[in-house]
C-alpha cells in the first residue's frame, strides 16, 4: 500500500466517522428533539404537604398512551426554594436514595453521592441529578415530566 492510498483511507475513515457522529446527533439528541419533548404536569399533593425543610420522597403515577406508569422523585427545600429531582443516577441509571443523616443522595450501585442540590460529591457520576419542573397552582403541587 502506497502512502497516497494510506492517506486516502485515513481521510475517508475520518469523514465517515464525522458523518456518523452528525447522524447520531441529529437523529437521537438534536436540540430540536429536546425542544419538542412535551412536558406533562402530574399532580403530586396539596401545597401544605410540601416539606418545610430537607427532602421528601414522593411516589406518583401518571397515564401515557393508555398505560399507567409509576415513578418517584425527590422534592428538596433548599434556601427558601423548592427543587424537584429525578431519582435516576446519572452514571448508569440506578435509583438514588436520600441519606437523611449525612444529608446526601447515595446511589446503591457504585456509591455515587450527590448533595441536596443534586450536585456530584463523589463517585463515578459526572453529571448532577436531573432537575424536574415544579409548579404550584391553586394550592396544589404539580411535577413536570418529559414525554
Ligand atoms: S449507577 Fe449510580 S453510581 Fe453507578
Amino acid at each position: 500500500m502506497t502512502r497516497h492510498e494510506l492517506l486516502k483511507y485515513f481521510i475517508s475513515y475520518c469523514l465517515s466517522s464525522i458523518i456518523f457522529v452528525f447522524i447520531v446527533f441529529f437523529y437521537f439528541i438534536s436540540p430540536q428533539k429536546v425542544k419538542n419533548k412535551k412536558i406533562k404536569y402530574v399532580f403530586l399533593f396539596d401545597e401544605d404537604d410540601l416539606p418545610k425543610r430537607g427532602v421528601k420522597k414522593v411516589e406518583y403515577k401518571f397515564e401515557h398512551n393508555g398505560k399507567v406508569h409509576f415513578n418517584r422523585c425527590y422534592i428538596v427545600f433548599h434556601k427558601s426554594n423548592y427543587l424537584a429531582f429525578s431519582p435516576v443516577c446519572t452514571h448508569l441509571g440506578c435509583h438514588v436514595n436520600w441519606d437523611s443523616i449525612n444529608k446526601e443522595f447515595i446511589c446503591p450501585c457504585h456509591s455515587g453521592r450527590f448533595d441536596m442540590t443534586g450536585q456530584v460529591i463523589d463517585g463515578p457520576p459526572r453529571e448532577p441529578l436531573k432537575t424536574m419542573p415544579l409548579k404550584i397552582e391553586n394550592y396544589k403541587v404539580y411535577l413536570g415530566i418529559s414525554l
